[in-house]
């Protein structure tokens, strides 16, 4: 009994957030059940707009879901501290960002130092920053003709996309990608990157401890 209850404080709680179809939320869901990514667990998952298709992938995985929408907080500070106050009530310890198009507040990185993860579809420092997400990162790699592209995981800083870069991973971009089919390269790698990051990033925290 004891030794239950031992485990069960030893497991790290994570919350995703998610603007859209939420395939990394659920390469990370997936490789925490299957225990890829042991000790840990997908505790919840918060979208910030309704009807998307990570909602769905929350339902069918069994992971609690929460939309909420910036639109119904007077500021981002009022909705970064709801968002907080969610994640206080379960206990969470590591933040995962995938495909999240809302700027994270600094009250949120206050509580979190170094426990907000991000995942960019590029090779960053290159293609990051304001405006730069889903096809406007492949059609500017591919204008730019780049030999190369691939993923980025990364903490979460106040600027967007400069924090300390994790690990990434490489694609070639073929003479006659498009946008697409860059992206669906890419993303195969994603869903590879962003579990292992997330892994070592719980057998850290739980070192930690
Ligand atoms: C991914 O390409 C990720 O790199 C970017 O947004 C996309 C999210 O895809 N930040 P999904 O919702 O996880 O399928």
């Amino acid at each position: 009994m004891e030794s239950k209850i031992e485990n069960q404080k030893s497991k790290i709680n994570i919350a995703v957030l998610v603007s859209g179809d939420g395939s990394n939320f659920e390469a990370i869901a997936c490789a925490v059940k299957n225990g890829a990514i042991p000790q840990a667990e997908v505790k919840l998952m918060v979208a910030n707009k309704p009807g998307v298709g990570s909602l769905d992938r929350a339902q069918r995985l069994g992971i609690e879901s929460m939309v909420l929408q910036a639109k119904d907080f007077p500021d981002r500070s009022a909705y970064f501290a709801r968002m907080n106050e969610e994640f206080k009530k379960r206990d969470i310890r590591l933040v995962c960002l995938a495909g999240f198009l809302i700027k994270v507040e600094p009250s949120l990185l206050i509580s979190f130092p170094g426990r907000i993860l991000n995942i960019h579809p590029a090779l960053l420092p290159k293609y990051g920053g304001q405006g730069m997400y889903g096809r406007y990162v492949h059609e500017a790699v591919i204008k730019a003709g780049e030999k190369e592209s691939g993923c980025t995981v990364h903490l979460i800083d106040d600027e967007y996309d400069k924090g300390r870069i994790v690990k990434q991973a490489r694609v070639p971009v073929l003479p006659d990608d498009t946008p697409d089919t860059l992206a669906a390269r890419v993303l195969e790698q994603e869903h590879k990157l962003y579990p292992e990051v997330v892994r070592q990033m719980v057998s850290f925290l739980l070192s930690q401890k």
